[in-house]
């Protein structure tokens, strides 16, 4: 009787198949139909930043996408950031090392968006930094330990690459 809708994404570098309602978000699909709960909701309207995931390696709010908009994509959420061995990627090591979280619940998303900050180069001032992460929340107030673990992290990141 449902009207569903076959889609299909690779998640995290795993091919993965779900049939859902045509109105699921991508967030949704994320949580309830492929059992990935680390993405967030924290107001499911694009107002807080906690749903942020990557598609195609560009940071998107999951909660105002369709799950049909990511079909045939590739996503990464927060689950996907760690090497297959466990080891952390620099973003992570640098939010533990610089306690920028307490509560955790925007943390998943706020670690997205450090990565997108920093892949895209926008992580050169505490300015710069604090700009481009403004459309993350934090109730918890972890701000200024983020701006550090963002910094750190950028400095991880060049000198792998040199
Ligand atoms: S849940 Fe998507 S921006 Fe708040
Ligand atoms: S750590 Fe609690 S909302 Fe950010």
């Amino acid at each position: 009787m449902s009207n569903t809708l076959p889609l299909r994404f690779s998640i995290n570098g795993t091919q993965r198949s779900i049939s859902v309602d045509p109105r699921t978000t991508l967030l949704d699909a994320l949580r309830e139909h492929l059992a990935l709960p680390g993405t967030k909701k924290g107001c499911d309207q694009g107002q807080c930043g906690a749903c942020t995931v990557h598609i195609e390696g560009k940071s998107v709010l999951s909660c105002l996408t369709l799950a049909a908009q990511a079909n045939g994509k590739s996503i990464t959420t927060i689950e996907g950031l760690a090497q297959p061995s466990g080891e952390l990627h620099a973003v992570q090591q640098a939010f533990l090392d610089h306690d920028a979280f307490q509560c955790g619940y925007c943390t998943p998303g706020q670690i997205m968006s450090a990565v997108a900050c920093i892949r895209e180069g926008h992580a050169n001032s505490d300015d710069e930094i604090r700009e481009y992460m403004s459309g993350n929340i934090c109730r918890c107030g972890a701000y200024p330990h983020i701006i550090d673990a963002v910094k750190q992290a950028a400095q991880a990141v060049k000198k792998e690459q040199v």
